[in-house]
């Protein structure tokens, strides 16, 4: 069954996953607000990543920068001058569109990444390219849309104080290599990483969480030699793809590898192939893995002044490290998650929605569910023991019938409701039950934290 964007996002609003950003006040568009049980899922991705990237991995260190830097920060990095969408507009509805997208849109199997307005406004005049709005053909030249958003520092309106919100996190890291390579007495080769808010003007946010103008990047630049012949890039793609697979649990089948060809590549990249994700409303980039040479450093160098280079300790030579960089959005990897585990599935007895979701990222790992109210006491007693002494997320539901109360934990992707019944009393144990397969079984109440700890590692 393919599943409806729709649905889910309902689903996920009633739920208390994502909500509308504002919504009391008639929303802001595309900016979405992260609920209590979107809230955990988050942090347990990004969790999953920092423990994978960082702390599991023996060459990496983290960093948190910030989100505002002097702007000649974005000078260096191409930013002020480069990062923009080609925008157009729709003279006869003066709907406002980004050319290449207007392209891939109509012609799927297209990539135009890489091509200059000139090329993108003959195309669509070439090939008649329609209005989605009103179905006219008649657009303005292309224009540069600067994606970065301004706003200014301090007391004064002027243009010293004009700072930027970042597009990427990446640049935060470029700009402390040297005090954390000194720091850390890092010798190549190291990556540093870091999660973090980023900001993009997009011209055409849309499709819910997948392209927002606010949203959050895990970015990781791994610097080595250029004089070191093992595959970097090869070994950390094949990184992204073992955490893809056996942390977050995204199906093989579900996603693919893109490999950008010459005209695409981004001004800094000789080599980046992207990991598409299978969206219900198509093919999307979730992660890129772009080879960015020495570009960052060279350019902050130049710009700052500052010796950016490294003295190798083995052959005494001097040189500006290379870089690779696998970056990827974490709402995007939420929204591959959610669309992966989201399934609706006919009961004996009703039917049924289940958050199909990897036991480590679900928001509560178990639902404590007393059975008749002589139990809530000693129900409450196991749920606060386990809560506070493993720090293992769960949930107590005292209220309602219990399949009803099944469906709720199903619907949020609990992995364990645990029955407290009387025969608990009387041999010390509960019933747990599975939430994919519905199966159930009975555990010592002394070995749940074990269990629990066990199953969703
Ligand atoms: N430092 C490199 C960089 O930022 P990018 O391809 O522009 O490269 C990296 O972005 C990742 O960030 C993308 O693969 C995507 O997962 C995420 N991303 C980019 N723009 C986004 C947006 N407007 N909304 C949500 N995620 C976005």
């Amino acid at each position: 069954m393919k599943l409806e964007m729709e649905k889910l996002i309902s689903h996920l609003k009633t739920m208390g996953f994502v909500f509308q950003g504002s919504e009391i006040y008639g929303g802001l568009a595309n900016s979405w607000d992260y609920g209590p049980l979107g809230a955990e899922l988050k942090n347990n991705i990004k969790q999953a990543w920092w423990d994978f990237f960082i702390k599991k991995n023996p060459y990496n260190i983290g960093l948190d920068s910030s989100i505002i830097m002097n702007s000649k920060v974005w000078e260096a990095s191409g930013h002020i001058g480069n990062f923009n969408d080609p925008l157009i507009d729709c003279k006869a509805c003066n709907s406002r569109w980004r050319a290449d997208k207007l392209i891939e849109e109509k012609f799927t199997e297209m990539n135009v990444g890489g091509w200059s307005n000139e090329q993108l406004e003959n195309f669509i005049e070439e090939k008649k390219i329609k209005c989605p709005k009103c179905d006219k053909t008649n657009f303005t030249e292309i224009r540069k849309f600067a994606l970065m958003f301004k706003t200014n520092q301090g007391v004064i309106e002027d243009m010293t104080s004009t700072v930027y919100l970042r597009p990427e996190t990446a640049q935060g890291i470029f700009v402390q290599y040297k005090n954390t390579q000194r720091a850390l007495r890092k010798q190549l080769p190291f990556g540093i990483g870091q999660i973090g808010k980023s900001f993009r003007n997009e011209i055409t946010p849309g499709n819910f969480i997948f392209r927002t103008r606010e949203f959050e990047q895990m970015e990781l630049e791994f610097f080595f030699s250029p004089n070191d012949s093992k595959n970097w890039f090869q070994y950390w793609l094949d990184n992204v793809q073992d955490f893809l697979e056996n942390t977050i649990k995204i199906k093989k089948e579900n996603y693919l590898l893109r490999e950008h060809d010459k005209d695409e590549l981004s001004h800094y990249s000789s080599r980046t192939v992207d990991i598409e994700f299978k969206y219900p409303f198509g093919i999307g980039e979730l992660w890129g893995i772009a080879h960015r040479g020495d570009y960052d450093l060279s350019q902050h160098q130049k710009v700052s002044g500052e010796d950016l280079t490294y003295l190798d300790p083995v052959t005494n030579e001097r040189y500006l490290a290379n870089v690779i960089e696998p970056s990827v959005g974490v709402e995007r990897l939420l929204l591959a998650v959610l669309c992966q585990s989201y399934k609706e599935e006919a009961l004996e007895n009703g039917e049924r929605v289940v958050l199909s979701l990897p036991n480590n990222l679900a928001p509560y790992k178990f639902a404590i569910l007393p059975l008749q109210k002589q139990q809530v006491e000693k129900a409450n007693e196991i749920y606060l023991n386990l809560i506070s002494k493993t720090g293992i997320s769960g949930t107590f539901d005292d209220k309602g019938n219990i399949g009803k109360r099944y469906r709720r934990q199903d619907a949020i992707g609990t992995p364990y409701c645990i029955t407290i019944d009387f025969d608990t009393d009387n041999d010390g144990c509960v019933t747990v039950r599975e939430r994919d397969s519905m199966n159930q079984n009975r555990v010592p109440i002394n070995q749940l934290e074990e269990y629990l700890k066990e199953n969703t590692k």
